[in-house]
């Protein structure tokens, strides 16, 4: 008779087919099987009556800022607050201190990775003028991600702006390139914009026309290079619209921030804490957001985890550094989204699970099918609550969404068949792990 480690008893699970009312069974942290089964017993039974149960949500964009930057967050303390949020895996990005450049770098970020990540992890590996024509090997390192480019300058320094660097980026390496798409040249031109203590002038100066400009720029270079490209944190209907017309070689990540706040509302209510890069637009814009989504143009969701202190945040506009948290939110405002109607719970799905499998190679995330990873992101759909500073994690202690009422909740976080949370409380230690991709099976 079949043993198994653990059973999820009784959910709505969230295979590739669709929901459906099944029993789990996990044994070795694999999905063994899906359907009814019937009395047998676990050595762990959870009982899931009415809860639905993910696939875990990966997110493909947080700063969790280890090494050099410990004091808005840490490795640890950003990985806390995903599983609290109900996220298995996190793609980190390479703007800490020292930048992630190297492939040194990045198996430093590894090593302080284990025994203090509580979710898995892969993290990116930053393009450079001087890395460019090393990063067909970097990218190839154990648990990195994928390359990153900012085009426009944000946290950190690093910077490829021009045309002939960012040609030689694309041209070195295989993998999907991350791309943070705003134009270098026209946020110089346009700085005055930015006018002393007025937040609200943050979407002034980094213009949509810097969005699209650097987008348009970085696909005909991708298009030249034949090169694959993932078009970060896209805030304006231009860019998608655009990108609708490049998809075989263009993937788009929206956030969940650009997807609920707006200008001018949120600059009025929030300051400074609603500065993010690119900025948060008015509300045409995060309405052309959502019709995008609804025509199938995003591919990911990824919540742009950026966490500032406080005091940080408190300086005046524009020395106040751009960026908000988001991990432990992702999950909770798309429930909330789900709730309203704007979008499906199999579209967050795709979002927030099958999309990096997809895009990244992911290998056993991101499906809820025997042979994958037991990772699962449990959720009550009805309950409503309110988001409060205590159910924070995150080191930088705040979050944009406080006060706000959700509906529907991470109700348990599931790792490899490790119950890592359990309504709001964190079990057990760190035991995150390197993610695997498909194209680095070799190395890793
Ligand atoms: O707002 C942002 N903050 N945008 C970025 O691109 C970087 C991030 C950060 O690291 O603070």
């Amino acid at each position: 008779m079949a043993t198994y480690d653990l059973i999820l008893k009784g959910g709505t699970v969230f295979t590739p087919a669709g929901p459906a009312t099944a029993d789990i069974g996990v044994r070795k942290g694999r999905i063994v099987s899906i359907g009814s089964l019937g009395n047998l017993v676990a050595e762990r039974m959870l009982d899931c009556t009415g809860l639905h149960i993910l696939p875990g949500v990966i997110d493909t964009q947080v700063h969790f800022r280890e090494p050099g930057l410990e004091h808005k967050e840490d490795l640890a303390s950003g990985s806390l607050a995903a599983v609290k949020g109900g996220v298995t895996a996190v793609f980190e990005m390479p703007n800490t201190k020292p930048s992630t450049a190297n492939p040194e770098a990045l198996t430093e970020k590894i090593t302080r990775a284990r025994g203090r990540m509580w979710c898995d992890h892969a993290f990116y590996m930053g393009a450079t003028a001087e890395n460019a024509d090393h990063l067909a090997d970097y990218e190839m390192t154990p648990g990195c991600c994928g390359v990153k480019v900012f085009m426009g300058a944000s946290t950190g320094d690093l910077l490829v702006w021009d045309d002939p660097t960012l040609a030689r980026v694309l041209a070195s390496g295989t993998r999907r390139v991350a791309i943070h798409a705003e134009d270098e040249t026209r946020l110089r031109e346009r700085v005055a914009m930015a006018l002393p203590g007025q937040p609200g002038t943050h979407p002034v100066w980094r213009d949509d026309i810097s969005a699209i400009m650097a987008t348009k720029r970085v696909v005909a270079l991708a298009r030249a290079a034949k090169r694959r490209i993932h078009v970060l944190h896209v805030t304006t209907l231009e860019e998608l619209e655009f990108l609708s017309q490049n998809k075989d070689i263009v993937s788009v990540e929206l956030t969940p921030q650009h997807l609920t706040l707006a200008a001018p509302d949120c600059y009025a209510r929030l300051g400074t804490f609603a500065q993010m890069n690119p900025p948060i637009r008015d509300e045409v814009q995060r309405a052309g957001l959502w019709h995008w989504l609804g025509q199938g143009v995003a591919d990911v969701i990824g919540s742009d985890h950026a966490p500032h202190t406080i005091e940080e945040k408190q300086k005046p506009y524009p020395n106040s550094p751009a960026g908000m948290p988001g991990v432990q939110t992702l999950l909770p405002l798309l429930l909330t989204h789900v709730a309203a109607g704007r979008m499906t719970l199999a579209q967050l799905v795709a979002l927030t699970s099958a999309g990096a499998n997809r895009l990244f190679g992911l290998i056993s995330k991101g499906f809820i099918a025997a042979g994958y990873d037991a990772d699962f992101s449990v959720v009550d759909l009805q309950k409503t609550w309110t988001v409060t500073s205590d159910w924070l994690a995150s080191r930088c202690g705040w979050s944009p969404f406080e006060g706000d009422v959700m509906t529907g909740k991470p109700v348990g976080t599931i790792i490899r068949g490790n119950v890592v949370m359990w309504e709001d409380d964190v079990i057990g230690t760190p035991l995150g792990a390197p993610l695997r991709f498909a194209e680095t099976l070799r190395s890793s």
